[in-house]
């Protein structure tokens, strides 16, 4: 099989590592890399296209395509391209490995918030020994938005630790899957009361026209006085404005922030050097070449057996 394999990289290292890994899993593949030729001139051959996040056009004049596999778990920037084939199934990231590091960060920065750990470090810059009260997990009420790959990994190592955590998703119905005894809500009527009644709030949701500017001045305002957020999934879910505003009043006690409207954050950005604010550099989960390479040779092989595609993208709904 002919297969492309195309995105924006950090550098020339990244997009040999992924050549390699995925060579090594598909040893019997044809490859051609995009190495961002100013007029891409692909075989018209290829059937699959392997990528990240690749610059808007590039996946055009490919009549025999017949798979998009990202090998980023959100599909929003790919989807934004308006040249990609409409009949082209695109078929996302999902690999356990990502699940496992998600859930770690998402712990880190739940511990992090509950156990006042922020505040110690801020102490410390400042010469001051000051014991704080200490909450128990169960204290903590722990909201995750987004029940997903990611969503349910999270809330279940939260649920492991103790801490009481409720999962928020879109459809109503039985929980989804990992999410066995663990309370969930459904849809926008039941977000205000879950908010109130949250300590902690993680943001593990998908980017779609739905869910940008969900964190704005009134989900933040449902909030008790002295709640934490963090943000794992995408800056735009949040509106920059309102959450500096509610961190600037300390109505918001701390955000734990590793997703932002422009990446990598500007320098000069107030985020950098927000006493309320915890920052990562888009690494709560990094796709690892490791393991993913693995994935998509699966969805790859599937392709070539004509066996249906995991993980396939619903374009109408955005994830
Ligand atoms: P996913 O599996 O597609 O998550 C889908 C979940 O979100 C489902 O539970 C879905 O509800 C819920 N949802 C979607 N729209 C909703 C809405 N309007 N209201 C309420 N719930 C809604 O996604 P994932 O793989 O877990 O990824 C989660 C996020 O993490 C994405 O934004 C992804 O881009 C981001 N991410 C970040 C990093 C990082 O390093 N920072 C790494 C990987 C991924 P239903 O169950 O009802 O369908
Ligand atoms: C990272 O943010 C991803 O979507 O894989």
């Amino acid at each position: 099989m002919d297969i492309l394999l195309t995105g924006r990289w950090a550098d020339d290292d990244e997009c040999e590592v992924w050549r390699a890994a995925l060579q090594a899993a598909l040893p019997g593949a044809r490859w051609t890399v995009d190495r961002g030729e100013a007029v891409p001139a692909w075989p018209r051959t290829i059937e699959a296209a392997v990528v990240a996040n690749p610059p808007p056009g590039r996946l055009q004049g490919l009549p025999r395509l017949r798979l998009i596999q990202s090998l980023w778990a959100g599909v929003d920037r790919l989807l934004a391209d308006q040249t990609l084939p409409v009949d082209v199934p695109i078929a996302r990231m999902v690999d356990p490995a990502m699940n496992a590091a998600m859930a770690e960060t998402a712990l880190w920065a739940v511990l992090m918030l509950q156990r006042g750990f922020h505040h110690y470090a801020a102490q410390q810059r400042a010469g001051l020994w000051r014991q704080r009260p200490q909450r128990r997990a169960d204290e903590v009420a722990v909201t995750v938005l987004g029940c997903g790959q990611m969503g349910a990994a999270a809330a279940r190592r939260l649920a492991a630790q103790g801490f009481r955590v409720r999962g928020w998703r879109a459809t109503p119905g039985r929980p989804p899957e990992g999410f066995e005894g663990i309370e969930v809500h459904a849809g926008p009527a039941a977000l205000p009361a879950l908010l109130a009644d949250s300590d902690i709030v993680v943001n593990l949701l998908p980017l779609t026209p739905a869910t940008r500017g969900l964190i704005d001045a009134r989900f933040l305002a449902a909030l008790p006085p002295g709640a934490a957020l963090v943000n794992l999934a995408r800056g735009a879910h949040g509106v920059e404005a309102d959450l500096l505003a509610a961190l600037d009043a300390g109505r918001l006690d701390h955000a734990v922030l590793d997703v932002f409207t422009q990446e990598p954050l500007p320098a000069g950005h107030p985020f950098w050097r927000h006493p309320r604010v915890t920052l990562l550099p888009h690494v709560a989960a990094l796709t690892d070449a490791r393991s993913a390479a693995a994935v998509v040779a699966a969805n790859l092989q599937a392709l070539a057996e004509g066996r249906p595609i995991a993980h396939r993208v619903d374009r109408a709904r955005g994830y």
